[in-house]
Formats: structure tokens, sequence, C-alpha cells
């Protein structure tokens, strides 16, 4: 059987789009749950300013505390080489730089164009890994831009190609706002031949029109074989208004395995964390409210 990878995204990607301030014990907790589920990769948290995300402002204590699966690649967002810094004192085991293929995204998201982006995160690729650690990287906005709208496949397929010569170890495609249909997912498969193979992308969908399950199947026909998902669907990015959550890891492995693929992680497992994080976020908010 085919297998496939699975990256849990609900630590940062979910976490850095409530409102409530979770507790780093309430994330500890959570992310010792996903591990145990039987995910390849979590992404733990993001090396970014608290005034940027003050959600994820507790990466380095998350990091200190969580119990790390020996299986288990733990990764986070890094924007900067301040950033990396923190990453690399944490003992992350992978790094995330990310960009937009869009310039009002890249703006909003990372305060500089594409090409000041891929500039400030070069050295970050750099040093990560003469520190032997992997880089993944990220593109936004692979579909659809919240602030210059559609994105065409060649816009993708350059920035995934700057990444490549800069030397990280897989690109990972998001689509930020969930506006991909199986159309587009093949589309933007097409735009990156002779660029990267379906098969060393990760696909990062969000699930805003109940689509991200049938693109993420595609995804597979056509030969990818890692995506990131969020325990719960929790998730969106707070800089790109209409983002929701991610696909839930469960329905997207529930999906593949109704496919034929095989998935190490526990679907059952993944439903229960994130049960547990969206009841933990509820008696958070009333607390504060
Ligand atoms: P900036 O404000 O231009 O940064 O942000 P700066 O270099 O001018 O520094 C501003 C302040 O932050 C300074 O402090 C720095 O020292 C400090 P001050 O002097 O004001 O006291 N600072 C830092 N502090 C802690 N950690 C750091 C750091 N760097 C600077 N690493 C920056 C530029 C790139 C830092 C900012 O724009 C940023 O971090 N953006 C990321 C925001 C973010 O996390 N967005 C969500 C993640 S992306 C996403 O969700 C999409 C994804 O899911 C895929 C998809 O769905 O498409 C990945
Ligand atoms: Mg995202």
């Amino acid at each position: 059987m085919t297998g496939v990878r699975i990256t849990e995204v609900g630590p940062r990607d979910g976490l850095q789009h409530e409102k409530a301030l979770v507790s780093t014990d309430a994330k500890v907790a959570f992310i010792d749950m996903l591990s145990e589920s039987g995910v390849e990769e979590v992404e733990v948290s993001s090396f970014v300013p608290a005034k940027w995300i003050p959600q994820l402002a507790d990466a380095s204590e998350v990091f200190a505390r969580i119990r790390r699966a020996p299986e288990v690649v733990y990764s986070a967002l890094v924007p900067n080489e301040r950033g990396l810094d923190a990453a690399l004192t944490a003992q992350v085991d992978k790094v995330s730089v990310f960009v937009s293929a869009t310039e009002g995204f890249s703006q909003r998201n990372t305060a500089g164009t594409i090409a000041e982006v891929l500039l400030r995160i070069q050295p970050v690729v750099r040093r990560a890994r003469e520190a032997h650690r992997k880089v993944r990287g990220y593109v936004s906005c692979v579909v659809r831009c919240p602030y210059d709208g559609p994105v065409d496949p060649d816009s993708v397929a350059s920035v995934a190609a700057r990444l490549l010569e800069m030397g990280v170890d897989e690109i990972d495609l998001g689509d930020t706002i969930g506006a991909a249909d199986a159309a587009a997912i093949e589309s933007l498969y097409k735009g990156l031949e002779g660029v990267v193979s379906a098969g060393a992308t990760t696909l990062h969908l969000h699930d805003t029109t109940g689509r991200a399950t049938e693109c993420a199947i595609r995804a597979a026909e056509i030969g990818v074989r890692s995506f990131d998902a969020s325990a719960g669907g929790l998730g969106g990015c707070p800089f790109a208004p209409g983002s929701a959550g991610n696909v839930a890891t469960e329905t997207l492995i529930d999906a593949l395995i109704e496919r034929g693929f095989s998935v190490r992680a526990s679907a059952d497992r993944l439903r229960a964390a994130g049960q547990w994080m969206r009841r933990s976020i509820a008696s958070c908010a009333s607390s504060e409210g």
C-alpha cells in the first residue's frame, strides 16, 4: 500500500488563529497527545515576534516541556535569523521558512516584498542546514490571495524554484484561504512540472468551503504523499481575512484510507485530541468573557 505522511499543524496554525490565549500547559498536553497519535511530524509553534502572533509567544517553553517521541519530527515556523537563534536554542528538529506567491499577502504577513522575504530567509536556510536541521519552504497563497485575487501557478513555481535553489528540503504549498478545488490542484501541479515533483511536496489545505478533502484526494492521485492537517480542523491565518481551519486530520486520514492509502497516524486519537483542544479553547473563552 502507498503510504502518506501527515504533519499535524494544529498547535501552530490552529492556535495562532484562536482569539483565546491557550495556556502553555494545555499546548504541551495537546502536543503530547498528537505525538501519541502516530503522526510523522508536529508543527509545534512559531518563533515570530509576540506582537505579531501573541498566541505563540511561549514557543521556547513549549519546546522545553513537550515529551518528544523518537519517531516524530518537531518543527517550527521561523521568519528571520532572530527566530532561527531561538529555534536552535529550543532544539527544533526542523525549520520552516515561509514566503507568499503574492505581493499583497507578503506585505501583510511578513512586512516585505517577496524579494525582500527571500533575502531575509536566505541566511536562515543556510544556517539551519549548517546546524543539520531539515528545512521546509512554505509557499502561501498558491491558489488565491486575500489581497491580490487569483494566483497564476507560474508565480508559485517561480517562488518554489527560488526556495529549492536556496537549499530547502521540501516545498510546502499553502492554500492559505481554502480557495482550491480539484481543478485548481491539477493546474497548480501542472505549473510545478520541471520545478518539483508532486511527491517531493507537502500540501497544506484550509477547509473554508468544505472542498479540502476532495482536493487532498486529487493531489494524492497526482502523486502527493505528504499533507498538513489539523486535529479537529483548528486553524487559519490572522493576516488572511476569510481563512478557515486546516483540513481536519481525522477526516483526511479516513478519506485517504478509504481510497487505499496507508497512514501511520490514528484518526481516532487525533479526533480525541482535537475535541480535547476545542474544549480547552472554549473554557479559556468562557473564563475570559
Ligand atoms: P517586523 O515587525 O518588520 O520585524 O516583522 P522587525 O525586524 O522590524 O522587528 C520588530 C520587532 O520584533 C523588534 O522588536 C524585533 O526585535 C522583534 P522591538 O524593537 O519592536 O521591540 N523581532 C522578533 N522577536 C521575536 N522573534 C523574532 C523576531 N524578529 C524580530 N523572530 C517579521 C517582520 C517577519 C518578523 C514578521 O512580519 C513576522 O514574524 N511575520 C510572521 C507572521 C506570522 O507568523 N504569520 C502567520 C504564519 S504564516 C501562515 O499562517 C501561512 C501558512 O500556514 C501556510 C499557508 O496557510 O499558506 C504557513
Ligand atoms: Mg496555514
